[in-house]
């Protein structure tokens, strides 16, 4: 006749993992010592709590060494016998062993019953830290801060355009729409600085070649003809045709006087 001990550990996912081993001894200590056949890893538990010994009648002893008691079937003892084919269950700080009986063995199944933090105090702990209650949930939270977004980003620029379209000269404030700026005016267009919509027609809109012949009409400094430049700079090749591609869809064909 052995003792199998069967450790039983739950994952955080609820998984169970059964470790089984034999001891031939006699007699086995319980406790939060290592050394300990059954070894709990539970401060409720003494490091030498209990032992538990073979009868020769086939019975098993269960007596507390350390002074400390322990449950069986519910109820406090300092010791006490038991049958395993008729089985108990002990009880040591946050864990159960339940007595069994396989064929000549004696089975000790251990389990811990209390989650290491799901202990009473851990959980009122964290309920006093959380803004949990105090703040609007995360849902909504998220789509305020969407709407946020967007009202700053999008729906105030595009307002400052529409109510300064065609304003010579916009007023000396903040305007919305220089939050999308790609950078300051060329010194040559310094002048224009309040009037982004001498170049930037309508919104949206990528500023066209037609847009910059408006002031230059002929004055074009040394300039070749457009198509000549067109040819110089030759065909684009590989990703850059997808690129060009798509730039002509969105009104930006290749050779603008921007280019
Ligand atoms: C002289 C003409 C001119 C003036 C004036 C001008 N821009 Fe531009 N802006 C351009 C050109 C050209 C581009 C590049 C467009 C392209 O590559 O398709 C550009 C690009 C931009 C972009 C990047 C988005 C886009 O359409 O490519 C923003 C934002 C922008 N300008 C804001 C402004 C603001 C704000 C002002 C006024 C302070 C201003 N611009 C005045 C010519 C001008
Ligand atoms: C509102 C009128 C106006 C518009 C629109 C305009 N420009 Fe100008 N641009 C000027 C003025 C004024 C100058 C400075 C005088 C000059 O050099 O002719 C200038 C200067 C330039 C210069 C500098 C020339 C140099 O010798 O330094 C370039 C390049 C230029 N513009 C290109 C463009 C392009 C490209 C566009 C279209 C995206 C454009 N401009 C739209 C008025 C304008």
């Amino acid at each position: 006749m052995t003792f199998i001990v069967r450790q039983i550990a739950v994952t955080a996912d609820g998984r169970e993992i059964i470790r089984a081993n034999p001891f031939a001894d006699p007699q086995i200590g319980v406790g939060r010592n290592a050394e300990n056949a059954i070894h709990l890893p539970d401060l409720a538990v003494n490091p030498e709590h209990a032992v538990i010994r073979r009868l020769d009648d086939g019975q098993i002893e269960i007596e507390s060494i350390s002074g400390q008691k322990f449950s069986i079937d519910g109820r406090d003892k300092m010791s006490a016998t038991v049958e395993p084919a008729k089985g108990a269950e002990l009880g040591f700080g946050g864990h159960v062993i339940t007595v069994s009986q396989d064929s000549e063995d004696v089975i000790l199944t251990v389990k811990r019953v209390e989650a290491l933090s799901d202990s009473a105090e851990d959980r009122e702990e964290g309920a006093l830290y959380t803004l949990k209650g105090l703040l609007p949930g995360k849902r909504i939270s998220a789509w305020s801060f969407v709407g946020l977004a967007l009202a700053a980003f999008l729906i105030w620029p595009i307002y400052t355009w529409a109510t300064y379209r065609g304003v010579e000269e916009r007023p000396d404030q903040f305007h919305a729409d220089t939050m999308w700026s790609s950078g300051a005016l060329s010194d040559a267009h310094h002048s224009l600085e309040g009037d982004c919509q001498a170049c930037h027609v309508d919104a949206f809109v990528t500023v066209t070649d037609k847009t910059c012949l408006n002031c230059h009409e002929d004055d074009a400094h040394d300039h070749a003809k457009p198509d000549r430049l067109l040819t110089a700079m030759g065909d684009p090749e590989g990703l850059e045709r997808v690129s060009a591609a798509f730039a002509a869809a969105f009104n930006k064909p290749r050779g603008r006087c921007v280019e």
